[in-house]
């Protein structure tokens, strides 16, 4: 029975998602190539790690600034997605391959991506 509805959550879940609108355009793709933190220092881990798979469209990485692709992820809390970024989770590389970011650097750089923050 838990089984079940699990299955009936699941489904639920994918036909919320093909409802709303998915794939990034080309606003959203130059949004995410162009922008930076405004923290200097933050900007050039951004540039270093995040960008190679978080700034293009393609990647399996949720895209910088993307809200649709973001918003779900939130309803998680931004605490899970911050120990995500740092364990690492499924294709995620752990520390996103930024290996002096500090944690508070990770929570940074996540809420400019998601845009929830900085
Ligand atoms: C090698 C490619 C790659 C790099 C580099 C990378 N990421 Fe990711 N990231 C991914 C992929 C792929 C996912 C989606 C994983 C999934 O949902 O299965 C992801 C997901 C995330 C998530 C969402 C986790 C969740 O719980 O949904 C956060 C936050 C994140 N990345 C932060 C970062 C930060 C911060 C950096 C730079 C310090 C970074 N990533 C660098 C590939 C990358």
């Amino acid at each position: 029975m838990r089984a079940l509805l699990g299955v009936a959550m699941v489904l639920a879940g994918l036909c919320a998602c093909s409802a709303a609108k998915q794939e990034p355009e080309a606003a959203d793709l130059r949004w995410a190539e162009t922008s930076r933190p405004v923290d200097a220092r933050l900007a050039e881990r951004y540039e270093r790690a995040c960008m190679a798979c978080h700034a293009q469209g393609g990647s399996g990485a949720p895209l910088a600034g993307f809200t649709p692709h973001w918003k779900p992820r939130l309803r998680h809390g931004i605490d899970q997605l911050v120990r995500h970024a740092s364990d690492g989770f499924n294709a995620m590389p752990a520390m996103g391959q930024c290996n002096d970011c500090s944690a508070d650097d990770l929570r940074a750089l996540t809420l400019f991506m998601a845009r929830s923050g900085t």
